[in-house]
């Protein structure tokens, strides 16, 4: 048990099956950064409080950096049987330095010491995602204003049936409103994880005069835990982290759905870049929106990241359980998931050619304008439920027929209603519909003007 630094009171070998379940060194060597910083921090502070003498810091810190050197170049050596990434470092100290690396683990245990590796890697994480989910909101809200010029018109639906036009710009805007609050989401659980549970120790705190305040400082913490149980045992920094994850993977999914809809040729409100799109290796035509269709598909994973640690934490004792190692690579597999899916978006979405001639026709059809119809008759005193009978009356008789409104003869319209006629009905244009919605938060151009500027100004 020589390679164990935990041997002491295990007479017979670990075995070889036990060693590879147990192991987590395969994916926690992403932490090493972070668990060196965190090391580094705790030794600084056993030196100031007395408890190491100050050539033992020093030859403990030298050795750190070493081993991270080493780490960095990519020549170190990471071995199964030293289990974890806190042992491999701690071991290849040793190898570095001796004993007095066996100094390092005073008042510290993995538990604690895991727990800081994987808040300060959770919250640079959660940080980083937050910056990259606002520059996919810069693009989304450079095309809104891109698309504001020419007043780019597009139908809006409710139940994917055609319901009233609407701004493309407007589109874009409601991807920047749900963007910004997954930023939120993000920024507010790295604003709650900013506490330092280093100093825990094993469950119960230590007996040593340690300082948790100066290792958290140091470690850009704004404070520390202020439980020690709490500290080890739990892992809620990361379950908020996924659950932002999973909510803005939700939103990413869904814009890819429209983007795939829309492309198609049933559609053809857009054209995807080549340079995002594939082909088919057995039909010649083929242009497949598979980057839109992956991050469509990757809400999968997203969620099950988020439900797999749920379901890990729900039956687990306080405090620490080995249960807690699974905590990693969901958060690690979400994190890089999200990254690269943000980017090809803030990539793709530029590229993305519309075709306002296509979705102009489309927002018309399916009697887009039947609300204004009946907003018109409701304007001249008519009672709104009595206009709504009314127009829908008409849409009856025109798609019995095959007409649009604005196709009824004038006769038809006033035998509806007086206050009706056929020049009516042809002045409920799609252009019309848009300028008129100038309620706070609709899609009058003079709205969505306002919109791109209030978000213009968030983003500066
Ligand atoms: N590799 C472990 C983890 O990721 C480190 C903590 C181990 N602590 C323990 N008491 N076995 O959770």
């Amino acid at each position: 048990q020589e390679s164990k630094l935990w041997g002491g009171r295990f007479a017979e070998a670990t075995d070889g099956l036990v060693e590879l379940f147990n192991a987590s060194v395969s994916f926690d060597q992403r932490l090493a950064e972070q668990d060196i910083r965190g090391s580094l921090a705790h030794v600084a502070m056993l030196g100031k409080q007395g408890i190491l003498q100050a050539d033992e810091v020093k030859r403990i810190s030298d050795g750190l950096r070493g081993v991270l050197a080493e780490i960095r170049a990519g020549t170190f050596e990471w071995r199964l049987d030293r289990e974890d990434v806190h042992m491999n470092v701690e071991a290849a100290l040793r190898d570095r330095i001796g004993p007095v690396a066996g100094k390092l683990h005073t008042a510290r245990s993995r538990n604690d010491q895991v727990a800081v590796d994987f808040r300060l890697f959770t919250k640079e994480a959660a940080l980083d995602l937050a910056d990259q989910t606002r520059d996919l909101r810069r693009v989304m809200l450079a095309e809104a204003e891109k698309h504001l010029q020419d007043e780019v018109i597009v139908p809006g639906y409710t139940h994917l049936q055609v319901a009233q036009p609407i701004l493309l710009s407007h589109w874009f805007m409601a991807y920047v409103a749900m963007l910004e609050r997954d930023e939120g989401r993000l920024r507010d659980a790295a604003a709650r994880m900013d506490e330092s549970p280093l100093g825990s120790s094993a469950l119960a705190g230590t007996p040593w005069p340690i300082d948790r305040h100066a290792t958290a400082a140091a470690l850009g913490f704004a404070r520390p835990t202020a439980n020690s149980l709490d500290g080890v045992g739990s892992r809620d920094f990361a379950l908020e982290f996924l659950s932002a994850g999973a909510i803005l993977g939700a939103h990413l999914s869904r814009l890819s759905e429209e983007l795939i809809l829309y492309s198609t040729f049933e559609f053809g409100f857009l054209t995807l870049p080549d340079s995002h799109t594939t082909g088919s290796s057995i039909m010649p035509q083929k242009k497949n929106p598979d980057v839109a269709e992956l991050a469509r598909g990757k809400a999968g994973r997203l969620f099950g990241n988020l439900m797999g640690l749920l379901t890990v934490v729900k039956g687990t004792p306080l405090a620490y359980n080995k249960d807690l190692q699974e905590d990693k690579e969901g958060v690690f597999d979400s994190y890089d998931t999200l990254s690269i899916v943000l980017r090809l978006y803030a990539e793709m979405l530029p590229k993305t050619v519309w075709h306002a001639d296509v979705t102009k026709a489309a927002a018309a059809r399916g009697y887009s304008t039947a609300t204004d119809l009946a907003d018109f008759l409701a304007r001249g005193g008519v009672p709104f439920r009595e206009a709504h009978e009314v127009v829908g009356g008409l849409v009856g008789l025109a798609s019995r027929s095959g007409r649009q409104l604005w196709e009824l003869e004038d006769g038809e319209l006033r035998a509806a209603h007086p206050l009706l006629s056929a020049d009516v009905a042809r002045s409920l244009t799609v252009e019309e519909s848009v300028k008129s919605r100038q309620s706070f938060g609709g899609t009058a151009p003079g709205r969505v003007r306002e919109a791109v500027n209030a978000a213009k100004a968030a983003l500066s």
